[in-house]
């Protein structure tokens, strides 16, 4: 009875031991999975040990720059900072030392300074440039490349993403030359986060006030969340809708593309993390989000807009580029005269923009894509195409009447590369565009 007393409380002793073993296993288990989402629906692993390196310049919104640093360190990224003179007014050196715990810098000049930590190194050493606030004097200076100070001399020795806050008095912000400052640095690639619209410190109204602290680490996140997408560190020009192609100051040659797939498209890269530059013809279509918008009207403007975005990774001539135009189109408007016959209208032929892509020699694209719009024969023909064009794939599409691609929202491709042709089912353009983009990403990845 005894012995079995014993064997009874070891059995009982050793099911308790194991049942709390077991419980401590499963508590640890779910802490470990309440832990994890909570880090992954803040989305604060995405920050963490990144290195921003925070340029303040001169503006009252620097004052919520030490407010900035301490919920971008909390995120789990390093804040290292440049201060201008201007900035020092507003806020004072041993602030930000303090909150981002690390040498604050501002002198170009400075023998202790360039030894231990060159600019060079101050941008070597950052995953990304964030400038807050930005003034309409500093995004001046880095619009025009000027360096006669240490943060417009960082801004220009760097080869880093750049992010700019911008924050200023609303009429230098409506200026004509701070938008056309803003303009040319999103053009660079440089990323605006606001300003928004509000009262200022100057008793006035409108937009030009600084995004708020925390808004800027979601810009930041969303920036950081995008390294991580396949195109990140991408650059892709994608071509889209028709061509105007004047007559006269009134009259048009034009055709009937909307412009859906090639936005489609560009919509799909940036969505992989792809900067991609948009050159449109007149469209209904809205400008997609995430991508840098060239409104053009004619395909010598088309071209030049190209050019201009050069030098990139990827281009896409999805537009419907008109491939003649008129020869003479007057400044005046053509009148119509009793008793005179129509004029007669001689023709002469636009620049091929996917030719010359294909054929730019250094500056090629490593990956150029064309689309052939067929009503006949479409394999055999965009197979000759892609050869006469000197372009690595080329999407072909049936766009004869009975299809409705032309303006409707579906399309049936075939993708020719040097590998052969495969038949895409009848989809989205939407669907189209999200395909391509993954091919090209995988295109890349396979490169690497
Ligand atoms: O020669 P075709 O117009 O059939 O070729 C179609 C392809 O060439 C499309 O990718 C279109 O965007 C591009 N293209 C161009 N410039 C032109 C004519 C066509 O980029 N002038």
């Amino acid at each position: 009875m005894v012995a079995d007393d014993k064997r009874f409380i070891n059995i009982a002793f050793n099911v308790v031991l194991i049942a709390k073993t077991q419980f401590i296993y499963y508590l640890q288990l779910i802490l470990v999975i309440c832990f994890a989402y909570t880090f992954t629906a803040t989305g604060s692993w995405v920050m963490q040990s990144k290195q921003v390196l925070l340029i303040v310049s001169g503006g009252i919104a620097a004052i919520k720059i030490p407010e900035l640093i301490r919920r971008i360190r909390e995120q789990g990224a390093n804040v290292r900072c440049v201060l201008t003179k201007g900035g020092e007014q507003f806020v004072t050196p041993l602030s930000l030392a303090a909150l981002s715990e690390d040498k604050v810098y501002g002198d170009l000049f400075s023998l202790t300074d360039e030894h231990e930590m060159g600019h060079i190194n101050l941008s070597r050493d950052a995953d990304v440039l964030m400038v807050a606030p930005a003034s309409a004097d500093l995004m001046a200076k880095m619009a025009a490349g000027l360096a006669d100070d240490l943060a417009s001399t960082v801004l220009l020795a760097t080869d880093k993403p750049v992010i700019c806050v911008p924050s200023m008095n609303v009429r230098m912000w409506e200026h004509a030359a701070t938008q056309a400052n803003v303009e040319t640095l999103k053009s660079r690639g440089v990323i605006m986060v606001g300003p928004t619209e509000g009262d200022m410190a100057c008793g006035e109204f409108g937009m030009g006030r600084m995004v708020e602290p925390s808004e800027i680490v979601d810009a930041l996140k969303t920036f950081f969340g995008d390294t991580a997408k396949p195109l990140h560190g991408r650059h892709a020009v994608v071509t889209s809708g028709p061509t105007y192609e004047a007559i006269d100051p009134v009259r048009y040659i034009a055709n009937r593309s909307s412009g859906k797939q090639g936005h489609a498209i560009a919509t799909a890269l940036a969505a992989l993390g792809c900067r991609t530059t948009l050159v449109t013809g007149p469209t209904q279509l809205a400008d997609p989000a995430g991508c840098t918008v060239v409104h053009i009207e004619s395909a010598r403007d088309m071209l030049a807009a190209v050019n201009a975005a050069l030098p990139c990774d990827i281009a896409v001539c999805a537009a419907a580029v008109a491939d003649w135009r008129s020869a003479d189109a007057p400044t005046q408007k053509i009148k119509k005269q009793a008793g005179t016959p129509p004029p007669a209208l001689e023709m002469v032929e636009n620049p091929d923009i996917l030719g010359i892509l294909s054929e730019a020699g250094n500056k090629r694209p490593a990956l150029v894509i064309g689309f052939a719009a067929e009503t006949n024969d479409i394999q055999e023909n965009a197979r000759a195409k892609r050869h006469r064009k000197g372009c690595d794939w080329i999407v072909a599409n049936d766009v004869s009447p009975a299809t409705g691609t032309f303006a409707g929202d579906d399309n049936t491709v075939h993708l020719i590369t040097a590998e052969g042709a495969e038949d895409w089912p009848k989809m989205t353009k939407a669907k189209v565009a999200s395909q391509l983009a993954a091919r090209i990403a995988q295109y890349f990845e396979a490169a690497e």
